[in-house]
C-alpha cells in the first residue's frame, strides 16, 4: 500500500496511509489525504484561503478517479465548499454525470448536506486587495499571464505563483489505485474558468491496468496535452514509469502557450512504485508506504 502526493500534501500524507492501513479504500485514502490540504489556511492554492478569481470570489476545481472502474467524478467553480474533493466523490457516486460546475454543483452539495463556508480568508483577500505590486520576481510566462488578466480587469498582478494543486494517489491493500486533485486554480483567472484539475484526462487519470497520474501547474497545457491520459497510455504501451513522465513532459513542450509557468506531474505506476516530473529544477513530490514511519520526500525527475 502507499500514497504518493505533490509536495503541498504533507498535511495530509499520514492519515491517507493510516486509512489504507485501518482497511479503507485507495478511493476513502485520497479523500483523508485531500481535505487537509482543503482546509489547510496556509495553502492558498487549494480549498479554504484559496486565491480568488478576477472578481474576489474563491471558485474551487476537484476531480477523483476509480482506477478499479474508472468511474471519475468532479466539480468545477464552485463556491462556498471547503471540501470540493468529498463533493466529487458524491458525484461520482450518486450522479449519471462526470462533472458539474456552478450553480448546479452548489446545488448538489446542498442538497447533500455538506456545510458552506465563507473561504475567502484576510491573508487571501490582502493578496488579492495588493495585486497592484508586484513585489516578488515570477517567471516571464507567469509575468505575461498575470499582465494579460490584470489587463481584462485593470488589474495588476500579483506577487504569488498561481500554479499550485494538490494530488494525491493511493494504492490500497487489494492493488486497486485511486487519484484525486483539488485546487483554487488560477489566482486571477476569468470567473468560470476550469483547469485542468477537474477533466479527467487532463489534470487526472486512473487504470489499475497500468497506473495513475495527476498534474498541477498551468491547467491550459495538460488540457491541450490530455497529460494525465498520456502518462498512462505510455506505461499501457509498455514505457517505463520515468520514460512515460519523460515524454508526457516533452508532449507539453511542444504546447506553444506564452503563459507557460511550471508543470508538474505526480505518477503511480500499477505495482505501487511512485515517481514524478517538473519542467522546473528542485521540485519535489512524497510517498508514504504502509511500513514507513513517515513520509520520504524526492526530487522530482527534471525535465527542462
Ligand atoms: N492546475 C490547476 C489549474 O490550472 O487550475
Amino acid at each position: 500500500m502507499i500514497v504518493v502526493a505533490s509536495s503541498n500534501g504533507k498535511v495530509g500524507i499520514r492519515q491517507a496511509v493510516e486509512t489504507l492501513r485501518r482497511g479503507g479504500s485507495a478511493l476513502d485514502a485520497v479523500v483523508a489525504g485531500i481535505e487537509p490540504v482543503e482546509s489547510n489556511p496556509e495553502d492558498h492554492s487549494v480549498g479554504y484561503s484559496g486565491l480568488p478569481n478576477l472578481i474576489g470570489e474563491v471558485e474551487l476545481d476537484a476531480s477523483i478517479m476509480d482506477g478499479r472502474t474508472l468511474a471519475a467524478g468532479a466539480v468545477g467553480a464552485i463556491r462556498g465548499y471547503e471540501h470540493p474533493i468529498a463533493i466529487a466523490r458524491r458525484v461520482m457516486e450518486e450522479l449519471p454525470h462526470v462533472l458539474i460546475v456552478g450553480a448546479g454543483a452548489e446545488r448538489f452539495a446542498r442538497e447533500l448536506g455538506f456545510p458552506q463556508r465563507d473561504l475567502l480568508t484576510p491573508e487571501a483577500l490582502a493578496v488579492w486587495r495588493g495585486r497592484l505590486e508586484r513585489t516578488v520576481e515570477v517567471d516571464p510566462g507567469t509575468v505575461k499571464y498575470l499582465d494579460r488578466m490584470a489587463g481584462l480587469a485593470k488589474l495588476a498582478a500579483d506577487p504569488e505563483r498561481p500554479n499550485e494543486t494538490v494530488n494525491f494517489i493511493a494504492r490500497d491493500r487489494e492493488g486497486n489505485i485511486a487519484c484525486g486533485v483539488s485546487t483554487s486554480g488560477w489566482s486571477w483567472k476569468y470567473p468560470g474558468r476550469l483547469g485542468d484539475s477537474p477533466i479527467i484526462a487532463a489534470g487526472n487519470y486512473a487504470d489499475n491496468r497500468y497506473g495513475a497520474a495527476a498534474c498541477t501547474g498551468r491547467g491550459e497545457m495538460a488540457m491541450r496535452a490530455a497529460t494525465a491520459h498520456s502518462v498512462v497510455l505510455y506505461l499501457k504501451m509498455g514505457l517505463g514509469l520515468e520514460a512515460a513522465l519523460r515524454e508526457a513532459m516533452t508532449d507539453l513542450h511542444a504546447v506553444d502557450d506564452a503563459y507557460a509557468g511550471g508543470m508538474n506531474i505526480v505518477a503511480l505506476d500499477r505495482d505501487g512504485m511512485p515517481h514524478a516530473a517538473s519542467n522546473r529544477p528542485d521540485a519535489t513530490f512524497i510517498f508514504m508506504r504502509d511500513d514507513m514511519a513517515d513520509y520520504e520526500e524526492r526530487e522530482r525527475l527534471y525535465v527542462p
